[in-house]
């Protein structure tokens, strides 16, 4: 099993939830991250870490956001590993608005 960041990242990229995952599985390119499926320990605690909610259980990702189970397991593997809090996207904070956060 493993978490899968959403689309609500793409924009926001807050990176709350790298703070708190003990085995650094979030990786990410300019736009949002992505989480490592063989690296993830299922432990949950970056999903109420996320100020726009974009980070789910595989089992209950939504259906309009299937396609990112297969992204993240594609993306992270080729992208650096994301494990320090940073400065959001620019627009972050109205795209956090626009989503209804
Ligand atoms: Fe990291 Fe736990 Fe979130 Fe997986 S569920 S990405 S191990 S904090
Ligand atoms: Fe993205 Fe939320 Fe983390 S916006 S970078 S999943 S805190």
């Amino acid at each position: 099993m493993t978490f899968v960041v959403t689309s609500n990242c793409n924009g926001c990229r807050f990176t709350d939830c790298v703070a708190v995952c003990p085995v650094e599985c979030f990786h990410g390119d300019d736009k949002m991250l992505y989480i490592d499926p063989d690296e993830c320990i299922d432990c949950g605690a970056c999903v109420p870490e996320c100020p726009v909610e974009a980070i789910y259980d595989e089992t209950e990702l939504p259906d309009d956001q299937q396609v990112w189970k297969q992204t993240n397991a594609d993306k992270a593997k080729g992208l650096p590993v994301v494990n320090e809090k940073g400065t959001p996207s620019p627009g972050a904070e109205d795209r956090k608005k626009e989503l209804g956060f």
